[in-house]
């Protein structure tokens, strides 16, 4: 099984302590920052912008890993390559062109992901998954962190596995909400290559310890 690589996600931190919030991350062995940009249209919930990511862009050398959940990707995927973003993640149900903005974000110099809602077959990416770097398989309703994780996202995992392999594109599969020390070991072993954990981390008494704990999920027994 491979080490999975761990992306804390910021949105579940304290933006009233976010220097230390961030020489936390640094200190700790987490792969990515998870950033979840909401705009209050594509999801019910208005998270932050720019001027965020440039303060933490400014603070740390780790990947920004940057989910976008707005309506209109387009129109910011140079700003958030300049804002800092290494990565950028657009959903494939707000997107008329899709292919072509993976593209574009590749051009701009970033690595380009597409994420798919709970309701969003992972079949709809069979003609797309070659032009992405990531596959991003929502395990809650976006939105909001702190949910329960639906069980139904390991058959889509295999499913995004099986389809990459079809199509001979090299993605990684990110899960992104509800994850914890329980169910890690198995998105893992099931194929999961990323795991984004919000609360499991920054609501732990350690919360280094247990971003250490999520990376081990890929060579220890479950708990
Ligand atoms: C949900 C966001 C997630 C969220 C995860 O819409 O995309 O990244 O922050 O938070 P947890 O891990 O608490 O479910
Ligand atoms: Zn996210």
């Amino acid at each position: 099984m491979e080490i999975p690589l761990i992306a804390p996600s910021i949105l579940a931190g304290n933006f009233g302590k976010l220097d230390s919030e961030i020489e936390m991350l640094n200190a700790s062995i987490c792969d990515w920052i998870h950033i979840d940009i909401m705009d209050g249209v594509f999801v019910p919930n208005i998270s932050f912008g720019f001027p965020v990511i440039e303060a933490i862009k400014k603070k740390t050398l780790k990947t920004l890993d940057v989910h976008l959940m707005i309506v209109n990707p387009d129109a910011y995927l140079e700003r958030l390559r300049d804002a800092g973003a290494n990565r950028i993640t657009v959903h494939y149900e707000v997107c008329q062109h899709l292919n072509r903005t993976l593209d574009e974000i590749k051009r701009l110099g970033m690595k380009a992901g597409v994420a798919i809602n709970p309701h969003t077959p992972v079949s709809l990416l069979h003609d797309t998954v070659m032009f992405a770097d990531l596959v991003l398989i929502m395990s809650v309703n976006p939105g909001f962190g702190g949910q329960k994780f639906i069980p139904n996202t390991y058959s889509k995992i295999l499913e995004a596995k099986q389809l990459c392999a079809r199509r001979s594109a090299n993605c990684l599969i990110e899960i992104d909400g509800g994850v914890d020390l329980r169910n890690a070991y198995e998105l893992c072993k099931t194929g999961a290559n990323v795991l984004v954990a919000g609360n499991t981390v920054f609501s732990a008494a350690d919360p280094d310890k247990v971003i250490a704990e999520l990376k081990s999920t890929g060579t220890i027994h479950p708990l």
